[in-house]
């Protein structure tokens, strides 16, 4: 079985035109079309439908959706307009929006939405200080707090999930119906001092999280990603693991050379 990593470019609030960001999807297809693996572009809102006419390889997500499925809600976007707009993955509780006040009962509601309209939600996770991710301190802590997010964040969820596709293979991370990012607050780039984790480190943290969904919420193909850092130089440390289903790549992703050498690392 080969196996085939999902690489998702999570290009945040870039670039700042619409002719920018076409010509980085070109770019980035062109790569995409010389590897194996799995590639999705999450672009900001205004540009989905335009890369969407100039991509096939590609697939595309969005950065957010609103909770509510309809009605009037100024400033949102439902999941049924991504699904219209050629969407199929949604980034969710990812801690730039955590930090803007999302709690975990609005990144339930946005789960269940997004599932709802037939879109595979990628759940991010990941505990805010490198301290409670001591191993001398105890990893312990960034487990607990991991636990207690993935609890919170799919309450419901797994009952949504295997009613709507109860055996599903997990030959590839696309046919997962539920993504999860690990992504350590701390290893985004965005963050003073980042640095990407240990990759035994986060290994070990993609396991614990397997075994969750497993154990815990009956899941057993849901794909699980590292997120943080990722580079055309780091990129192969993580996804040589074959529990690392595949990498969340922020700052790296808006550079279509970079971002090949990453999607192209395996
Ligand atoms: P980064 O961002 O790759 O720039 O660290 C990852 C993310 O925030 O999803």
């Amino acid at each position: 079985m080969v196996n085939k990593k999902l690489i998702i470019a999570n290009w945040k609030m870039h670039p700042d035109s619409e002719s920018e960001a076409v010509l980085l999807a070109k770019r980035t297809e062109k790569a995409a079309s010389k590897s194996k693996n799995e590639v999705v572009i999450a672009p900001p809102f205004p540009f989905i439908k335009s890369i969407k006419s100039h991509v096939s390889r590609v697939k595309l997500g969005a950065q957010d959706v609103s909770l509510e499925l309809q009605d009037a809600h100024t400033g949102e976007v439902s999941a049924e307009m991504l699904k219209d707009a050629g969407v199929e993955y949604v980034i969710i509780g990812h801690s730039d929006c955590r930090a803007l006040g999302e709690t975990d009962e609005m990144i339930n509601k946005k789960i269940q939405a997004t599932l709802k309209a037939g879109l595979k939600p990628i759940l991010c996770v990941g505990e805010h200080t490198r301290e409670t991710r001591d191993k001398r301190q105890g990893i312990r802590k960034a487990k607990d707090f991991v636990r207690e997010q993935l609890k919170n964040d799919l309450k419901g969820v797994s009952i949504l999930i295997n009613k709507k596709s109860p055996r599903r293979s997990a030959s590839s991370p696309r046919k997962s119906a539920l993504l999860i990012a690990y992504e350590p607050i701390w290893a985004i780039s965005t963050n003073k001092n980042a640095q990407p984790d240990k990759p035994e480190d986060s290994l070990e943290m993609i396991k614990f999280i397997k075994n969750f969904l497993l154990v815990t919420c009956h899941l057993s193909h849901a794909a699980v990603l590292y997120g943080g850092s990722v580079t055309s130089k780091n990129a192969k440390s993580f996804l040589q693991y074959k529990e690392i289903d595949g990498a969340l790549v922020g700052g790296a992703s808006l550079n279509a050379n970079e971002f090949g050498k990453i999607i192209q690392s395996t």
